[in-house]
């Protein structure tokens, strides 16, 4: 998903603190999947411990963090529009850039962009320290800033690895990322736990793999024993594995989802639904694999929501084989689709290969398959009518100029309230929520006592 991150709730935050005005105002901005979210909550983490106020979006501040994407070549022009942007919102508050974007592109992002420093992935971690220094000099802006609290802390992402081995044709990721490293078991069970206690009532667990969790070792750590633990060694209500390929899904690491504090949400990329372009995507898997997987999750965990991500216009792609992976989506069934158009990485495989499907072809491509994801989205949610769902309420948001309490389902699908129709305060809350209707973004209800 490439896309400024989901925003919880701040339409109607308070006015800040007196102490809040005195303490410098951070925008901490991603762009990218999970795993660079569960990074900048990290750095956020951080910064705010160090005395800063955080926000997570571009509005004036008094210093700019930008954890970027480099995935396609929109995701490289979002990451220097995004700098471009705090830096006029802003013009003297330092920017640090860093993520996958400011590894591949380095100095040259600083030098188009005007981002005071760019840090690439391997000195990450040194990006709030880095941002801090560069505070030191400012003087923090005081009136009228809106504040709240750091994000994350109703759903906290937990890193637990880094870097694939799988190395698919079109995919930058390796290169920016590197080989596969998990996280310990017991160090991912720690940071849960702090999750835990500073009142995260869902953690996702993310990684640029996170499915080949355990892989790089050879001491029986595996996704299965990394969730038993945490089941075992947390109260979370809620943890959430952010994606995993059809070969993770094995009947060890299913039957974890016995435990229903479990998400009931599998994200498993299809890329494409034929077997010769899924050959020379260099995927691990044909389209028999991948529906067979589907119907395990489905046996093993009723009520699953599978999302997936498919990409258009892969080079060489037919319109028969076009064709064929509307088909397989159509049979699968999924409750959500991320639609990427292909596009070239240099440094990769596939940007060897002729890029030749003609834009307007890639185009009308990419809109049949969005269309079709909102069928299946519709489709997917309209079952939930006249059902209770556990929701899990962020936080409040406006939309039409009405006020909205928005959560997610463990399903992952968002769930808005009438303010009005609830009296409870629901943010930071689980609660049971009776489907009533759908509409396109979300399906709406009321909190059942
Ligand atoms: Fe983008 Fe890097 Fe994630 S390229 S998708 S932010 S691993």
């Amino acid at each position: 998903m490439i896309a400024m991150h989901e925003r919880t709730a701040e339409a109607l935050d308070p006015a800040p603190s007196e102490r809040d005005r005195r303490r410098p105002l951070v925008a901490t901005l991603t762009l990218g999947c999970k795993l660079n979210q569960a990074e900048t909550q990290s750095l956020a983490r951080e910064l705010e411990r160090a005395g800063c106020t955080i926000v997570d979006r571009p509005v004036p501040a008094d210093g700019y963090l930008i954890n970027t994407c480099t995935i396609t070549h929109v995701a490289d022009a979002k990451a220097r529009r995004l700098v471009r942007m705090v830096k006029r919102l802003s013009p003297d508050a330092p920017v640090v850039v860093t993520g996958c974007y400011a590894e591949r592109a380095g100095e040259a992002l600083a030098r188009e962009t005007g981002a005071d420093v760019v840090l690439g992935n391997a000195d990450k971690q040194r990006a709030g320290a880095a941002l801090l220094e560069a505070l030191g000099g400012t003087r923090p802006l005081s009136a009228g800033r809106p504040a709240r609290a750091a994000p994350g802390r109703t759903r906290a992402f937990v890193k637990i690895q880094e870097g694939c081995d799988d190395v698919c044709a079109f995919c930058i990721v390796p290169r920016v990322r590197g080989r596969e490293r998990g996280i310990p078991i017991p160090e991912v069970v720690r940071a849960a736990q702090a999750r835990e206690a500073a009142g995260a009532l869902e953690i996702v667990l993310t990684g640029t793999q996170p499915g080949a969790y355990g892989r790089d070792r050879s001491d029986g750590t595996s996704a299965a024993r990394l969730l038993e633990a945490l089941l075992a060694e947390t109260a979370l209500p809620r943890i959430r594995y952010s994606s995993i390929q059809p070969q993770d899904v094995t009947p060890e690491f299913l039957a974890q989802w016995e435990d229903a504090r479990l998400c009931r949400h599998f994200h498993l990329a299809l890329q494409s639904g034929r077997d010769p372009v899924l050959r020379r995507m260099r995927r691990r898997y044909d389209t028999g694999a991948f529906l067979r997987a589907l119907d395990w999750i489905r046996a093993a965990v009723p009520g699953a929501a599978v999302t997936t991500d498919v990409i258009a216009g892969f080079p060489q792609e037919t319109e028969a084989d076009f064709q064929r992976t509307l088909a397989t989506c159509e049979e699968a069934a999924f409750a959500d689709l991320h639609v990427f158009p292909y596009s070239s990485r240099p440094g990769t495989s596939a940007a060897l290969l002729p890029d030749d499907v003609p834009p307007p072809v890639k185009r009308e491509r990419v809109q049949t398959l969005l269309a079709l994801a909102e069928r299946s989205a519709a489709r997917y949610r309209e079952r939930l009518v006249g059902t209770v769902q556990p929701v899990l309420f962020e936080g409040r948001r406006a939309h039409n100029g009405r006020a909205l309490w928005q959560g997610l389902t463990d399903t992952y699908v968002p769930v808005h309230v009438p303010v009005e129709a609830s009296s409870a305060e629901l943010s930071n809350r689980l609660a049971s929520v009776r489907v009533d209707s759908v509409s396109s973004g979300a399906v709406h209800g009321r909190v059942l006592a």
